[in-house]
């Protein structure tokens, strides 16, 4: 064991120390706190450690209510409450943004109930019967406690099916169930309301996780964009087509493009007045309009990247919304997008995933006049 001051936060759940010189991202903790941890992984550059004993605690540590937080793989911050949880959050934000594109960004992460039950998608493992999660950057099961998950909407299937992986997603009205991705219990596609529409989502397919995440999101968006009527807008990583039937409803002409065949099939049913492609976004580049007067983009978590912030800036929209669920890839695109004529006006930041690490982040970009190139302070 060794003892330890815990300095900042850092992007992933991690306080960072500095242990005999060189540092070690430790698990469990809160900036400040004296501690003993454990070095649970060395590495070249740094090593990892879990906090094993608190000398001296964070004024607004708490108990963590669940008993395996300390190794399951899914909530790091149980252990803080939640106004610290919003603050860790808020200062990981800022420093990706003020690392990777320059940004001094000076709002808070605004918080969204409910702060427990509001996973509605959960993924377990099977052990003889028993259901686990993955522990924390590991394969390693870890039995889930009789109470089960706390942040999971509706308990775990108990007998637990026979599979490898269990899958529990809550929709609308319903629930399924699936073992090792095929679905044993409930639909294979469920309802889903969110901004005065309801969208039918496959089972095992992607939907917005936490109950007021849709709304949310659809929310900002608009607020980024102002779609006018009869504006040209691209839905990019479109899924089922949520943000595509918002924009729809506000009179655009909607072109969607998402890679999941089944996602794009369900898309044209739930919006049929917008136009979708099932294609990778890189090999649909070259196909899209030459122009588009918005766009909103919601890409997985490694981001947009480069040759797609480039076809996006091409067009020369007057709006872009950029959904992000990592705000390291957000920082970086961002960067991309002030290195190809367009500011950053707005970066909104919400706690849609609640005692983990986790963060969505939606900014607003309008082409930079030259009255407005150079260093942004938001
Ligand atoms: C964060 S989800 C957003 C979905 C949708 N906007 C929503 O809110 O429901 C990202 C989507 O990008 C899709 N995707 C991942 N890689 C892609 C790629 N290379 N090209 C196009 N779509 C991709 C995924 O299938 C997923 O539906």
């Amino acid at each position: 064991m060794t003892e330890t001051v815990l300095g900042d936060v850092a992007h992933g759940g991690w306080v960072v120390a500095r242990i005999d010189g060189k540092v070690t991202f430790c698990a469990g903790g809160l900036p400040g706190e004296r501690v003993e941890v454990e070095i649970t992984e060395r590495g070249k550059r740094f090593d990892r450690a879990l906090v094993t004993r608190v000398l001296e605690a964070h004024p607004q540590r708490v108990a963590a209510p669940c008993p395996i937080a300390d190794r399951c793989g899914g909530c790091d911050w149980q252990h803080a409450s939640p106004a610290l949880q919003l603050e860790l959050k808020r200062r990981v934000v800022a420093e990706q943004l003020r690392h990777l594109a320059g940004i001094e960004w000076d709002k808070t992460v605004q918080p969204v109930e409910p702060l427990w039950g509001w996973r509605t998608r959960m993924r377990y493992l099977s052990v003889d019967g028993k259901l686990a999660m993955r522990g924390r950057r590991s394969n390693e099961p870890v039995l889930l406690p009789d109470e089960g998950c706390r942040i999971a909407s509706v308990p775990a299937p108990l007998p637990a099916p026979r599979a490898r992986e269990v899958g529990v997603v809550q929709g609308a009205r319903q629930v399924s169930i699936l073992a090792d991705n095929r679905v044993v219990s409930g639909p294979e596609h469920l309802a889903q309301h969110a901004a005065g529409r309801s969208f039918q989502v496959a089972a095992g397919g992607f939907w917005q996780v936490h109950p007021q995440a849709a709304d949310t999101l659809v929310d900002a968006v608009l607020r980024a964009l102002q779609p006018r009527e009869g504006d040209d807008a691209l839905d990019l990583y479109c899924g089922v087509g949520l943000f595509a039937g918002a924009l729809v409803d506000a009179g655009a002409r909607v072109r969607g493009v998402e890679l999941d065949r089944r996602a794009v099939a369900l898309a044209r049913g739930n919006v049929p007045q917008a136009r979708f492609e099932a294609a990778p976004m890189e090999r649909m580049l070259d196909r899209l309009p030459g122009r588009a007067d918005i766009v909103v983009l919601d890409p997985p978590r490694k981001g947009a990247g480069r040759e797609v912030v480039a076809a996006v800036a091409k067009r020369a929209p007057r709006a872009i919304a950029y959904v992000a669920c990592d705000p390291a890839a957000l920082g970086r695109d961002l960067g991309l997008f002030q290195a190809s004529g367009y500011r950053v006006e707005r970066v909104e930041a919400f706690d849609l995933f609640p005692q983990t690490h986790h963060i969505e982040c939606v900014a607003t970009l309008t082409p930079a006049t030259s009255a407005t190139l150079g260093g942004v302070s938001m």
